[in-house]
């Protein structure tokens, strides 16, 4: 065996100053690295006690104040309530406005809907799906379903439904809810639990408040189905509900012709 040293061209004899410049460059990028760690430690040691993003097991409290200068809408910010499924509510998304003008759009094509037990409305059907309104009376409700569908018919035009964005379009006194009976973690700990109905504390709900959108996924992020994404509408109690769902495909959805 050859001596390795004989194979390599002669040492270049390094001088002392390009010694130092090599190990000023070295320092300098380990400087950085830390540095750059530092810094993206920073915000996240700000924000104290809220759960880790990754920690799927809790219900999360994080609050984006997302306000605008626009002094006549109230205070638009996202509260992060569930990772299991993955589930944000869009405080004040509509104005009363907003709501009162899609309740209108909505009230002359209102019929009773065959799955779910209360009243639909389709508003137009330029954009997709359309925007689909449904009106609750005391004692209707929708029982927990997925939104995506699990035929390939289906899915044929416009793909898998990947989000639904639920918006409140008025208050309703008692009952209600949208509850994820599915939803991991504790769903007890959600600050308005002592006003949940009885079918509200059955998982993880949320409370219909007037402009409020729910954004939830039906899909992980990886693409594949979320089945904690089951989702129900409990029974109203008192008073009446309105809201309107908007569906989230994962392909653009064509308009078919009527034949
Ligand atoms: C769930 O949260 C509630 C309210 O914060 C708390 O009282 C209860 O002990 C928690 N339960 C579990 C199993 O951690």
């Amino acid at each position: 065996m050859a001596k390795p040293r004989s194979s390599r061209p002669p040492a270049r004899k390094w001088s002392s100053s390009t010694m130092i410049l090599t190990m000023l460059i070295i320092f300098t990028f380990l400087a950085l690295i830390l540095l750059g760690l530092g810094i993206f430690y920073i915000p996240s040691s700000d924000v104290g006690n809220s759960p880790k993003p990754n920690d799927l097991t809790s219900i999360a409290h994080n609050i984006v104040d997302r306000s605008h200068a626009d002094e006549n809408r109230e205070k638009l910010w996202v509260e992060v309530i569930s990772w299991e499924p993955r589930a944000s509510i869009y405080h004040n998304f509509l104005s009363a406005e907003e709501c009162e003008y899609l309740i209108n759009l909505a009230k002359p094509h209102m019929r009773k809907s065959t799955v779910v037990d209360s009243k639909t409305g389709k508003t137009g059907d330029k954009h997709g799906e359309g925007l689909q309104v449904l009106h609750y009376e005391v004692g209707q409700k929708y029982e927990p379903h997925h939104d995506y569908f699990k035929d390939e018919f289906n899915t044929k035009n416009g793909g898998q439904r990947m989000a639904t964005v639920l918006m409140y379009l008025s208050d309703v006194e008692e009952g209600g809810e949208t509850v994820f009976p599915s939803a991991k973690g504790n769903t007890s700990a959600v600050p308005w639990w002592n006003e949940l109905s009885e079918c509200g504390k059955g998982g993880l709900s949320v409370k219909p408040k007037m402009g409020d959108a729910l954004l939830f996924w039906s899909m992980n992020p990886d693409a594949t189905l979320d089945p904690s994404s089951l989702h129900g509408g409990c029974p109203v109690i008192r008073g009446n509900k309105w809201s309107s769902t908007k569906w989230m495909r994962v392909h653009e959805y064509k308009i078919k012709q009527p034949s």
